[in-house]
């Protein structure tokens, strides 16, 4: 690190959780006049200021990426002298302790890429204020400490924006003799800034309603551009499904006349949920069977219903600082796992949050961003929205719902929203219900909160004479700013089973020691254990288990999840094996042939679960495991065992696609989506062994699908084999579906991650696709986001790959410094990575570091990187 200067990475100012102060001035009522007209927005904003607690200091508000056009104290204009205007913030000199300030700011909207404050999308205004947005939009105390009344007026031309939305209730609306009309929203509930929203545009929008269990009658609507209101029938049935569910599940009712959803193509994340109008990445809303596939419904059912759940874990109660976001994003993510879990088949759930987990939070803590649920410091507040704060966030909350009960968890829930609404609260005050509800004492507990790291548990087990005693060892790897750790208490499920499949045994342990012992007497012979079923921690657990206990897991184990990990830490066993001795031996293979030849003969029942049974852990997750990793070695062992398994059982796949393409109606029920999974593993097996019969098979399931899940399946079996006329169908695809934005975003994922050695000159020349576009964050990740997890266009051996997405980042630092962040993640790993890569990558980095004019989200993830 000698030839750089990593002092420069301290230059973006660091905010630290231990700096925190309650603020000086509260601000009880916002009153915006925003005009809206062609390039232009106009500003008017009306606040009432209460000096909190008695001190001298002046007020100081955050403001930027605007033009301050007028201010005035109490009606009066101020002097010169009486306020400062700095690059990040306007301070106003004042003795008084209760007053009101009129702000008078511009913006255009419309040269707005970076898709924070106000901007337009497809012509549309729209607003995005998390975490720091409002501040581009008028000078505020930007904090979601600070809670206030809103009461919003828009004016704009009648013609150009017929629809007018905002927060809270419509209280008024009219029209102007000049043209324009005005329409002004209410929202009672006091509310941070970063949930402000305002939506202004030619929409067309559907329009429902909904019963709360104490009668209040709600407005549903949702709204998008003309050509897709067709396509929002699937987010409103979400939506309803999750005002049910949270009354059922939490007692929580929806607390406005009105709820207003608008789908948007320009976002930077999944979907924002600002009080009473939600805007939402149109990918999270927009949905028909003949353009999304099932996990896109599956997708909107779960980010409706993570929005919809915010509106009590988060903005009834809401954070104090952004050191406590996992207060509302955990907790908020537990509640939508759960929610999608009721709705369909929760094992599946479950499976595929866990390899979420691992694929991304592992390697996100395995690496310089690692960081605890709750940080203690950050530069961009926009690089914290992760995995950890997310997904782990959930896991901490899991884990709670598992060591308390549902019973427990339910009263310390109902405790926390009783005790803090209306509040700014903290992770602590969280806990703290936990404990009071349930009388108990979580001081270890906590210390999920402040660890950063997965922590591994290895499990050794000795039987004799009837007695099984197994030992459980935990620690935990040092991570940055944090060598050593202590204990954590992990909930451990865990069942016994006889070896003719009897469960002896089941129960949740609670591991608090270092090493700890578990004992179990009266056993007639040896069992077989069953351990972390549900994956009841976020940790790392080996035990000693032969491949026969294993095999035997595999068909016996009542858990499903359980019985999905027993398969894939039996396939993991022989990749990474077969990764060390360069090949796989045919006495390893032969292991995993007979498991998934017996499982084919006596499959679990939940076609979903033998679906995703029959799938080898991905590529991602294998290479996180091995250290010193060649990435392209990873790829190519996985799929010589594909190849291998689908010559060998070819028969079977065959049967399994046949039997499971019998249904000539569509449906969205759970079982039919299972089949369809199911089928379509099947066939990528099929297509895999690369004879033209089958690529005729997937030809015929592409063109006759009335479904895109199927279609798209055999698209992407196909364009990953050595199908003859892989161009052909490209170009058929594009024709058929070019003017469908969300297809299209599929398109460009796929082609980005062919296996084909040309992958990159093709991601090149699709950069420049007229389909494509940098501004649009949704095509950036399916076109360079999506080619970063290709190995053999990414992880190429002359750095081109790596080269490219450098360039990638340069160019979008300027236009979307978030998207840009993201992207530059992906070289976090880059040290757990075989040479040549691991030095091509830190090049990349370099080149990247000494970029002039970097925003702080891109220099916090590079300097990060190269220091740690
Ligand atoms: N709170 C949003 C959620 O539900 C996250 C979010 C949406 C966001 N847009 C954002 C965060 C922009 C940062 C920047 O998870
Ligand atoms: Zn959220």
């Amino acid at each position: 690190m000698t030839e750089l200067d990593l002092t420069r990475s301290l230059e973006p100012a660091t905010v630290y959780l231990k700096d925190y102060r309650k603020p000086d001035f509260l601000v009880p009522t916002v009153d915006l006049t925003i005009t809206l007209s062609g390039e232009l927005a106009t500003v008017v904003s009306v606040i009432s200021v209460i000096r909190n607690d008695i001190h001298q200091r002046s007020v100081v508000l955050d403001g930027e990426k605007m033009d301050l056009l007028g201010l005035k104290l109490n009606g009066r204009i101020l002097a010169d002298n009486e306020f400062e205007l700095e690059a990040q913030c306007l301070v106003i000199f004042t003795d008084l302790n209760e007053f009101e300030l009129e702000i008078t700011t511009q913006l255009k909207p419309s040269l707005n890429t970076e898709l924070s404050g106000l901007y337009k999308s497809s012509g549309n205004f729209c607003t995005q204020c998390e975490a720091e947005g409002f501040r581009r939009i008028t000078y505020f105390p930007d904090r979601p400490d600070v809670l206030s009344v809103y009461t919003v007026t828009l004016i704009a031309e009648k013609s150009e924006c017929p629809i007018l939305l905002s927060n809270g209730n419509l209280i008024s609306s009219d029209d102007n003799s000049d043209g324009t009309h005005l329409a002004c929203w209410h929202d009672p509930h006091p509310k941070p800034c970063y949930l402000f929203a305002l939506v202004a545009g030619n929409l067309k929008y559907i329009s429902d309603h909904f019963v709360t269990a104490s009668g209040q009658k709600v407005e549903l609507n949702i709204y998008t551009q003309e050509h897709n209101i067709g396509k929002c029938d699937h987010a409103m049935k979400a939506l309803k499904d999750s005002m049910v569910w949270d009354e059922q599940n939490y007692g929580r009712e929806y607390d406005l006349s009105i709820y207003n959803i608008v789908a948007v193509d320009d976002f930077n994340m999944g979907a924002m949920e600002n009080k009473g109008l939600n805007v939402f990445n149109s990918k999270y809303v927009l949905a028909d069977q003949q353009t999304a596939t099932d996990t896109d419904f599956e997708g909107i059912e779960s980010v409706i219903g993570h929005e919809y759940f915010h509106n009590w874990s988060g903005n009834r109660v809401t954070c104090r600082d952004w050191f406590q976001l996992s207060l509302k994003e955990g907790f908020t993510v537990f509640r939508d796992q759960e929610f999608s879990a009721d709705m369909g088949s929760r094992a599946v759930k479950r499976i595929r949050d866990v390899q979420t987990l691992r694929a991304y939070q592992f390697k996100e803590d395995a690496g310089p961003m690692s960081h605890p649920i709750r940080p203690e410091s950050y530069q961009e507040i926009n690089n914290f929205y992760t995995v950890t704060i997310y997904e782990k966030g959930a896991e901490v909350i899991r884990m709670l719902h598992s060591l308390l009960g549902a019973k427990g968890f339910r009263n310390g829930t109902d405790l926390y929203f009783s005790k803090f609404d209306g509040q700014a609260v903290t992770t602590e005050d969280f806990v703290g219900c936990m404990e009071a509800a349930n009388n108990t004492d979580l001081s270890q507990f906590r210390r999920w909160y402040t660890q950063s790291g997965t922590p591994t548990v290895n499990v050794e087990q000795e039987y004799q004479d009837g007695r099984l005693i197994i030992t459980m060892i935990q620690s935990c790897p040092p991570t940055p700013n944090q060598p050593t750790k202590e204990p954590f208490q992990i909930p451990i499920k865990m069942a016994l089973f006889s070896s003719q499949g009897t469960k002896i045994e089941e129960e949740t342990l609670s591991l608090t020691q270092a090493r700890q012992k578990f004992v179990y007497d009266g056993l007639s012979d040896k069992p077989i254990l069953s351990l972390l079923r549900d994956f009841s921690a976020p940790i790392k657990l080996t035990v000693s288990r032969t491949d026969e206990e294993l095999s035997r897991l595999i068909k016996i184990d009542d858990n499903g999840f359980s019985r999905w990990e027993a398969m894939q830490e039996l396939s993991l066993r022989i990749i990474i094996e077969a990764l060390e001795s360069e090949s796989i031996s045919d006495e390893a293979y032969s292991v995993l042939l007979v498991a998934l030849t017996s499982l084919i003969e006596s499959p679990p029942e939940d076609k979903a679960i033998y679906s995703e049974m029959l799938s080898l852990p991905s590529a991602s997750y294998i290479t996180s495991l091995v250290e010193n990793v060649d990435p392209i070695k990873v790829v190519e062992v996985r799929e010589a065992c594909i190849t291998r398994l689908s010559r060998d059982l070819e028969s079977q796949f065959h049967v399994i696609y046949a039997s499971n393409n019998q249904r000539a109606e569509f449906s969205l029920s759970a079982d039919a989506m299972a089949e369809r999974a199911l089928k379509n593993t099947a066939l990528s097996y099929l297509v895999a062994t690369d004879q033209a019969a089958y690529h005729a098979l997937a030809s015929h399931q592409y063109h006759m699908a009335n479904n895109m899940t199927d279609r798209l399946a055999a698209f992407a079996a196909l364009i990953q084999s050595n199908y003859p006329d892989r161009n052909v169908l490209v170009e058929h695809f594009y024709d058929q579906w070019s003017d469908q934005a969300l297809v299209m975003d599929k398109w460009f994922a796929l082609q980005a991650t062919s296996p084909r050695l040309s992958v990159l000159e093709e991601v090149r020349r699709l950069s420049s696709h007229p389909s494509f576009s940098l501004n649009n964050p949704n095509k950036v990740r399916s076109l360079v986001g999506a080619f970063t997890s290709n190995p053999r266009g990414f992880h190429r051996k002359d750095g081109a790959g790596y080269e490219y997405l450098i360039g990638k980042i340069i160019e979008l630092n300027k236009i979307n410094p978030q998207v840009a962040a993201r992207l530059t993640g992906t070289f976090n790993n880059w040290k757990s990575f075989s040479e040549p890569h691991r030095s091509l990558m830190k090049a990349q980095l370099e080149r990247l570091f000494n970029q002039k004019d970097l925003a702080k989200d891109v220099s916090e993830i590079v300097s990060k990187a190269l220091q740690n």
